[in-house]
């Protein structure tokens, strides 16, 4: 018996990597986690998340969750725009949380499996490939996301040798997220195009791969 777990599988991309999964009938059960059960404001809610997962091997955990824009906040062009409470929501949402994911959830892999935890990214939390600014929360957060992946994945790698645990960016996708800022001349994916990707890059990963970012080609992005 082995699970998959999705996280915020609310979203454009968790919802269509839960189809993905249920198609591919590689898991005996998949388990999704949204809002108001994990929300990544509140710790205790992940906690219970964790707690109530069964206990058989969980071989794959996708978080899918992530924050971009809402009526409140939307992301900065300037350095006028910052301001501490939308940076402050970036951060608990975007890098924060996710961290707190791992804290509850990477426990629950097994130790002698391969087994894969994928935080999904961005490639705008690269700071080698910042070109253009701006976007200040969002492409900060995300860069701290990075830096959460890649120093989980260093613990993990101690007691559990055979884990990968990523980053991983999944283009440009027709989602909630995306769509008030891609004009239409732009490609965006569909979701369900991008889970296939997403989850055809996971399964080529093995353990040299961990604590690393990886495009949907499965092509290594630089920090
Ligand atoms: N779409 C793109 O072009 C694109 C590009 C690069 C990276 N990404 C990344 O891809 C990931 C998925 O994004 P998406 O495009 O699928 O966006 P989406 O459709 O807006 O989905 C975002 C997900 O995050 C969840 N979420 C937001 N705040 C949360 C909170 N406080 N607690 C728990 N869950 C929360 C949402 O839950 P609710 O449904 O409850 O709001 C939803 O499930 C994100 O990390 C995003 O940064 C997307």
């Amino acid at each position: 018996m082995s699970i998959a777990i999705v996280i915020g599988s609310s979203g454009g991309i968790g919802e269509a990597v839960v189809n993905e999964l249920l198609n591919s009938a590689k898991y005996d059960q998949i388990i999704e986690f949204c809002r108001p059960q994990i929300d990544l404001q509140d710790e205790s809610t992940i906690q219970k998340a964790a707690e109530i997962v069964p206990q058989k091997p969980v071989t794959l955990i996708i978080n899918a969750t992530g924050y971009l824009h809402d009526f409140e906040n939307k992301p900065e062009k300037s350095l006028r725009e910052l301001s501490s409470a939308a940076l402050q929501k970036y951060f608990m949402i975007n890098a924060i949380g996710p961290a707190l994911l791992m804290k509850y959830f990477l426990p629950l892999l097994p130790r002698h499996e391969r087994a894969v935890f994928a935080n999904i990214s961005a490639r705008v939390g690269s700071i080698e490939d910042n070109r253009l600014g701006g976007w200040y929360g969002y492409r900060a957060s995300k860069a701290a996301l990075n830096q959460f992946t890649k120093t989980a994945a260093i613990e993990l790698g101690r007691t559990h040798p055979e884990a990968v645990c990523v980053a991983l960016h999944p283009g440009t996708v027709e989602t909630r997220l995306s769509a008030p800022y891609v004009a239409s001349r732009y490609k965006r994916e569909k979701p369900n195009v991008t889970a296939r990707h997403l989850l055809a890059v996971i399964s080529n990963l093995n353990s040299n791969d961990t604590g690393k970012l990886f495009d949907w080609r499965g092509e290594r992005i630089p920090w």
